[in-house]
């Protein structure tokens, strides 16, 4: 079974009412391969999701960018995973480095919020990546098998994961990794995901990339055998989200 690309589209804290509309209509509009080749999220701010699921366009879903580790009850400010389901919102994006970094979210927090998410029916985006000082001493990849290994250790089925590799140094800077930097992660993530989870999982599961993705740099970045799609940030908000989406078209011609 082939992997099909996934392109995520992470709002982060942004938009207004007007602006999620717009955003919407101009997704609605665009012209994009169909679900056997392309499968397309996008994750608004939690006070937006009912909004843009009733007016998204049906071939494309919608993700929270955060649940709760547990069930519900007295955390407040919190959203949990059963609110998720009971808003049939499918997906859940959990551990973006901004979490993990600004608010301490640690790898076994991130992985119990993971367990939980999927126990709870939720389909996940994952996410792991390195700083920039990981990078430069060299520890790159220790440091995404370790976040992996902490997922790993919770979970049993991998069908519904999707795995988020998204270097922070890259993410917000306009510093992309180049498609073999992207690649050789990629590339030990599943070398590590066979080893330690199956070589199933290790064929099946989609590893994207994220950090400053562009139309411009995506087709590079889409043509390694590794990169299975993109979470995008900044251009998520743009019509170019459009041309991002089309590059799964790099893969079917592979
Ligand atoms: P940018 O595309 O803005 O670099 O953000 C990437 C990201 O964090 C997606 O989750």
């Amino acid at each position: 079974m082939g992997r099909k690309f996934f392109v995520g589209g992470n709002w982060k804290c942004n938009g207004t009412t007007e602006e999620v509309n717009k955003i919407v209509s101009t997704l609605n509009a665009g012209e994009v391969p169909s679900q056997d080749v392309v499968e397309v999220v996008v994750s608004p701010p939690f006070v937006f999701l009912p909004l843009v699921k009733t007016s998204l366009r049906p071939d494309f879903h919608v993700a929270a960018q955060n649940c709760w580790v547990k069930k519900g009850g007295a955390f407040t400010g919190e959203v949990s995973a059963e609110m998720l389901v009971n808003l049939s919102i499918p997906w859940v994006i959990i551990g973006h480095s901004e979490r993990r970094l600004i608010l301490k979210e640690s790898n076994e927090f991130v992985a119990d919020k993971v367990a939980y998410a999927l126990a709870q029916g939720l389909k996940v985006i994952a996410c792991i990546g390195e700083t920039l000082e990981q990078r430069e001493a060299g520890s790159t990849v220790a440091v995404v098998a370790e976040q992996t290994k902490a997922i790993a250790a919770k979970i049993s089925n991998w069908t519904d994961v999707v795995l988020a590799y998204e270097p922070v140094w890259a993410i917000g800077t306009g510093k992309v990794a180049t498609p073999a930097q992207a690649q050789e992660v990629h590339f030990e993530l599943r070398k590590w995901l066979q080893a330690n989870v199956s070589p199933e999982v290790a064929a099946s599961t989609r590893i994207i990339y994220g950090g400053s993705v562009t139309a411009a740099n995506c087709k590079e970045l889409a043509a390694q055998p590794d990169v299975d799609g993109f979470l995008v940030g900044g251009a998520s908000l743009k019509p170019e989200f459009i041309d991002i989406i089309k590059s799964a078209e790099v893969k079917k011609n592979a």
